[in-house]
């Protein structure tokens, strides 16, 4: 069976990572399916958002420790980078992406979930960034994204602490954005994907765009790029399909993929 699930639910595409034995840590093989999980997904015209997910006990409980413990500083940086470029994938992918958080979300796990666009999480998952612990820091975009989502002073102490955290510690420091039981995750989760899929691909997709430029542009280079955008965005069809359904008091818009 493969180490990366994928089925599809109306317009949501749903990647389950399947290596319980090691609690889904990531070894080359398994970034490698992943990558090629997402550009299948990527190449789907028919969905509209895509959540990633663990099985078992575990979102992902970090890279790969067995597999890394031999490696040089040579070998490490080519074997990071596959880590690095799966989370750049991640974060400018067309599609909104939702980790649903379902346990352990360690080192690798919490740095994939940093990437994606929406964080939720069950009430028994874990986080952390344990690196320093480890005798290393992160290899794929924890000390640059992390900051970044909950501020520097937050991120320093988690990453230097290499301290763990609960879900409902996460919902406070803004890691994840809701916590729900167990049992309704993925219920949540796919509603979630269907409130996003329900509104115009195009407009969702520049939305994602436009803050991921914005989070390093200043003021003025940001809000231009949203007005480019927004420009942009009366050249289409679903422009005229939202407003004109609003108009006319339609309930119930369809937007076209
Ligand atoms: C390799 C791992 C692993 C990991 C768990 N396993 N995490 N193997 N790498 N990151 C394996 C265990 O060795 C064990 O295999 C099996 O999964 C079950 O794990 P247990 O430890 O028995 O489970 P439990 O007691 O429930 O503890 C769960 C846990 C613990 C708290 C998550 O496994 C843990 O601390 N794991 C390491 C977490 C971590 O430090 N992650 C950061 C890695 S560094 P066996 O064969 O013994 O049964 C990193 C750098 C990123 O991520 C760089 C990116 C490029």
């Amino acid at each position: 069976m493969s180490d990366v699930l994928y089925e599809k639910r109306n317009h949501t595409g749903i990647l389950t990572f399947n290596r319980p034995s090691s609690l889904n840590a990531l070894c080359e093989s398994f970034m490698k399916e992943i990558r090629d999980a997402l550009e299948k997904a990527e190449k789907d015209p028919e969905l509209r958002a895509l959540i990633l997910t663990g099985c078992g006990k575990s979102f992902i409980a970090g890279a790969d420790i067995k597999e890394m413990y031999a490696k040089d500083a040579d070998s490490i940086f080519a074997w990071s980078a596959l880590g690095s470029e799966l989370n750049m994938k991640i974060e400018t992918m067309k599609l909104p992406v939702i980790a649903a958080i379902n346990g352990y979300a360690l080192g690798g796990g919490l740095e994939l979930a940093l990437a994606c666009d929406i964080r939720i999480a069950s009430e028994n998952a874990k986080m952390g960034l344990p690196e320093t612990s480890l005798g290393v820091i992160c290899g794929a975009g924890g000390t640059q994204r992390l900051p970044r989502v909950i501020g520097e002073s937050a991120a320093k102490e988690l990453i230097y602490t290499a301290r763990r955290i609960d879900a409902q510690e996460a919902l406070r420091l803004g890691l994840v954005s809701r916590v729900v039981s167990a049992e309704s995750l993925m219920e949540e989760a796919l509603r979630l994907a269907e409130s996003i899929g329900k509104n115009a691909p195009i407009a969702v997709r520049s939305a994602k765009e436009a803050i991921r430029f914005g989070r390093d542009a200043s003021i003025e280079e940001g809000c231009l790029f949203e007005r480019e955008a927004f420009r942009v965005l009366f050249e289409t069809e679903d422009q005229k399909t939202g407003m004109g359904a609003f108009i006319r008091k339609e309930k119930n818009v369809v937007f076209r993929n």
